[in-house]
């Protein structure tokens, strides 16, 4: 299968989560493609969309979710998966989710992986630091990436596709 991994990501760690989904399914670094980068992608040489984004201040970046709104349709005739990265607690990560994805994408999806994240306070900016520290009371950076639930997102995609 073809596939196209489209991601954002603001500080690196869902970048870096799709990099790693590539090498773990044997799909080339050229299908990986950041959304920041490429707004016009040609979906019609794809049969499997991996979608990821992160969450910032509750959302998606809006362009992203207008983009996912926008191409549902198109998306819908593919095979999909999504995968989220937040720090939020599970209940509200799984709202983040519902909140910020379509419907149909999730409901279509082969997986969906909420697949927790990371606090990079020397990729912060002022603002941003300033939000983190009074949410995590620490100016300390953390990794809470959650790999079991990464391995189970890889797990569901090689028991249900060949990707190239
Ligand atoms: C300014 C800021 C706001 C954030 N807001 C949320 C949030 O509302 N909910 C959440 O679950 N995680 C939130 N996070 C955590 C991010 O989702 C987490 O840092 C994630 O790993 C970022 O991935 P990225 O570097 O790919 O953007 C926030 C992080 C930052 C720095």
């Amino acid at each position: 299968m073809n596939t196209l991994i489209l991601f954002t990501s603001h500080h690196g760690t869902t970048r870096k989560l799709a990099f790693r989904l590539a090498k773990d399914l044997g799909i080339p670094e050229e299908s990986v493609q950041d959304f920041k980068n490429n707004k016009n992608i040609n979906f019609d040489i794809y049969d499997f969309v991996i979608i990821g984004s992160s969450i910032h201040v509750g959302n998606i970046p809006s362009d992203f979710k207008k983009f996912l709104i926008k191409n549902t349709n198109l998306l819908l005739t593919k095979q999909i998966a999504i995968f989220m990265c937040a720090m939020e607690k599970s209940e509200l990560k799984i709202k983040e989710f519902e909140d910020n994805f379509p419907k149909e994408l999730r409901e279509k999806s082969l997986a969906n992986g909420i697949m927790g994240g990371e606090y990079l306070f020397e990729k912060m900016n002022f603002f941003e630091k300033f939000i983190i520290k009074k949410i995590s009371g620490s100016l300390e950076s953390k990794s809470d990436i959650d790999y079991e639930v990464y391995a189970d997102f890889v797990e569901k995609l090689k028991l249900s596709a060949q990707f190239c």
